[in-house]
């Protein structure tokens, strides 16, 4: 499972797994651009990705409170919190109807709930269960962001979504059943499937 299970600590830097996503947002940004990542957690992903791109700007969601406090503090301790907001709510009910963005990433839950059930218990006790269930099969929040992202991009926007090692193919379906064009599936330093990408066409 690996990737899930270090959500909401207190970091502010992301971890390994999660670098690839940090560096293929950071190349996706046009000039000036703004992006949202929902489930942010620590907020280690926009921070990273406004600590290295000054013109660019972000929102950062998550369902749980505590995580956006921490997600806050550590925005304020990095000196990007000028250019990152924060809202609360269940995927893009964080947003307000105006907001668009030139990107959109995530580092969703997405181990299936059996999993979960069979994880070591100073994980499951560490982490909230909601930073770890995907729901039935681990792609409830893919289905939800490949669903609904199109509505809150800008023409020629795109997605950048983390993945378990054997989630490529099923995801990059759910984003050309939503109508996304050229979505590939990258690898991570140890040669596994980590993240899928998806324009908006
Ligand atoms: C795997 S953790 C990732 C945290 C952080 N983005 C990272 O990469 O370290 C998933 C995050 O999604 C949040 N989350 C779970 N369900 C959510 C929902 N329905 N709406 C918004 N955020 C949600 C969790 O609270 C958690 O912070």
């Amino acid at each position: 499972m690996g990737s899930n299970s270090a959500s909401t600590r207190q970091r502010s830097k992301p971890r390994p797994d999660t670098e690839l996503l940090v560096d293929l947002a950071l190349k996706a940004l046009p000039e000036g651009g703004r992006f949202v990542d929902l489930g942010t957690g620590s907020g280690c992903i926009p921070i990273a990705v406004l600590a290295n791109r000054r013109d660019a700007s972000g929102m950062a969601t998550d369902i749980n409170p505590r995580a956006l406090e921490m997600a806050g503090r550590n925005a304020e301790r990095n000196g990007v919190a000028d250019r990152l907001l924060f809202s609360q709510g269940d995927w893009f009910g964080a947003l307000g109807s105006e907001d668009r963005f030139d990107l959109i990433v995530s580092n969703p839950p997405y181990i299936s709930s059996e999993v979960v059930e069979t994880l070591e218990p100073e994980v499951r006790e560490f982490d909230p269960r909601v930073a770890l269930d995907g729901g039935p099969d681990g792609l409830g929040p893919y289905r939800i962001i490949a669903g609904q992202a199109a509505n809150w991009l800008r023409p020629g926007g795109k997605v950048l979504v983390e993945i378990g090692y054997d989630q490529g193919a099923a995801v990059s379906a759910l984003f050309a059943e939503a109508g996304f064009g050229r979505i590939s599936v990258e690898k991570d330093l140890a040669g596994l499937d980590r993240v899928v990408s998806a324009h908006h066409i």
